[in-house]
């Protein structure tokens, strides 16, 4: 009998990292998954630990052997999808983190975007990168780290210094040092990539003041980009095979294959994806232009909708007001009031992303009087996160002309049936949950596997998708648009 082909996908998210193995069919045989410290040094700044992050890469690595009951040499390969946009900066030498990782959901370079926007900027940035000009993007916030960190310029500049989003920061450790790349749609996210070229623009490196000589270089989606090399847990040797922001990883997963299929996850924000084909389309709704991947020479494109705040609500909900204990509890606190009644959340805790691009915006409640509890602060925060996906699927429409075919959900958030049957209600659309909800870890798989010869083509991917639940639109015409009424109101506020 052949011997089984197992697949290490590591999902290196904003608050966890979580490991899985995958057997050649696709059935996950074991896992682990830990969260990590969040830092938030100044009011709107995010910040992670290189070193603790990778940590906890190496730890989950160790358990989810454990769990499968297998040793490292029982992989084929390795598969990596990460948070995007996080922006690292380390020693070539050595890898020594100059400074903390600024997340992604941090707005310290709200400034210099409204600079640059003054400036007259935006258009070409659009034009070039398919992006807008938001802190949400790497680029300023490696200008930043130019301008802050003690001797990150110099040291950039000679190529002392690795910039890297946490897929280049995994891969350069896992081998040791001795490679410095990114993907394709991880480096889509920078701001500093053509994105018909798929290339670094020089440009871009010049308005964001970063020297080339710190740049990865890109790659494709599916292919060797080293082997391990004195990693704990691992035997050296295991070609690392399959890259993809954690987005386009779900995508992937969810089997977006055909141009107009689409997914969203619920992760700690909320992505909205939609395979648009082989040629980068833009968006004039406030969407984004970003590559879902390349495999071998045909690169997939796709429009995305970022919300930055869906599972981190829940997260606020739990440790910031404490109205719930852990976040499964909200599901039930929001479902022990009929509605929220006039209550209405607008998530922006890290400013507004698509299609309002708001770096400014703040959170809020609208509605409240004295009859207002928990549960329906549980219940309107919940509905605020599916209302800025109702946004995103409209400004969709509007971009492509047509219908979401199926609207395929997944990410840890998707599994609250509440937040999901709202979603449907507002959509207006049957929302489709797969029985995995780990589509990223799938995708990530799938392309490690794709890279290593594990297997040949996509069908396998598609077999491996199931339906799990399927959510019918069911609300009243007239308190749908009621719901709508009050969160545009709102949103107007935030
Ligand atoms: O763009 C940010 C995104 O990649 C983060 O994903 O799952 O960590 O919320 P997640």
């Amino acid at each position: 009998m052949a011997k089984a082909k197992y697949v290490l996908a590591v999902d290196q998210g904003t608050t966890g990292t979580h490991v899985s193995i995958l057997d050649d069919k696709l059935r996950v045989v074991g896992s682990a998954y830990r969260e990590f410290t969040q830092y938030f040094p100044k009011p709107s700044w995010v910040e992670h630990d290189l070193d603790e992050i990778w940590a906890s890469v190496e730890y989950c690595i160790r358990q989810a052997l454990k769990n499968a009951g297998l040793a490292g040499k029982d992989l084929s390969a390795v598969g990596i999808t990460n948070q995007r946009e996080t922006t690292g900066l380390w020693l070539r030498d050595g890898g020594k983190p100059l400074a903390n990782a600024i997340v992604w959901q941090d707005r310290r370079t709200s400034e210099h975007c409204a600079k640059l926007r003054e400036q007259g900027e935006e258009a070409r940035v659009r034009k070039t990168t398919g992006l807008v000009l938001d802190p949400y993007f790497s680029g300023t916030k490696l200008s930043w780290m130019m301008e802050h960190v003690k001797g990150a310029r110099k040291r950039a500049e000679k190529g002392d210094a690795c910039f890297g989003t946490i897929d280049t920061w995994l891969v350069y450790k896992m081998t040791g040092g001795q490679a410095h790349v990114t993907d394709v749609s991880n480096a889509s996210r920078t701001l500093l990539m053509d994105v018909s070229l798929l290339k670094w623009d020089e440009a871009m490196l010049s308005l964001f003041k970063v020297p080339s000589a710190c740049l990865p270089q890109i790659r494709g989606s599916a292919e060797v980009y080293g082997t391990t090399k004195g990693m704990r847990g691992l035997p050296d040797g295991i070609p690392i095979s399959g890259m993809a922001g954690d987005q386009q990883s779900a995508l992937f997963g969810q089997a977006c294959f055909t141009p107009g299929e689409a997914k969203c996850t619920y992760g700690t924000g909320a992505f909205l994806l939609m395979n648009t084909g082989e040629a980068p389309v833009y968006s004039s709704a406030g969407l984004l232009t970003t590559v879902a991947w390349r495999i071998g020479d045909k690169t997939a494109y796709a429009l995305e909708g970022s919300s930055f705040i869906a599972g981190a609500a829940v997260q606020w909900l739990r440790d910031g007001l404490k109205v719930i204990k852990k976040a499964g509890d909200v599901e039930p606190l929001a479902a022990s009031v009929k509605e929220s009644g006039d209550v209405v959340f607008v998530p922006a805790l890290a400013g507004l992303g698509a299609p309002h691009w708001r770096p400014e915006a703040r959170g809020l409640f609208a509605g409240i009087d004295r009859s207002t509890t928990a549960a329906h602060l549980a219940r309107a925060a919940l509905e605020g996160v599916a209302m800025q996906i109702n946004d995103l699927a409209d400004a969709m429409r509007r971009d492509t002309g047509r219908e979401i075919p199926a609207f395929k959900v997944d990410g840890g958030a998707s599994a609250n049936n509440l937040m999901m049957q709202f979603q449907a209600d507002m959509l207006g659309t049957e929302v489709v949950r797969p029985q995995n909800l780990q589509t990223t870890s799938l995708g990530a798989a799938f392309l490690a596997g794709l890279g290593a010869g594990v297997w040949s083509g996509t069908d396998a991917i598609r077999r491996a998708w199931k339906v799990g639940k399927v959510f019918k639109p069911k609300m009243k015409a007239e308190v749908r648009e009621r719901h709508l009424t009050k969160w545009r109101r709102a949103v107007e506020r935030a």
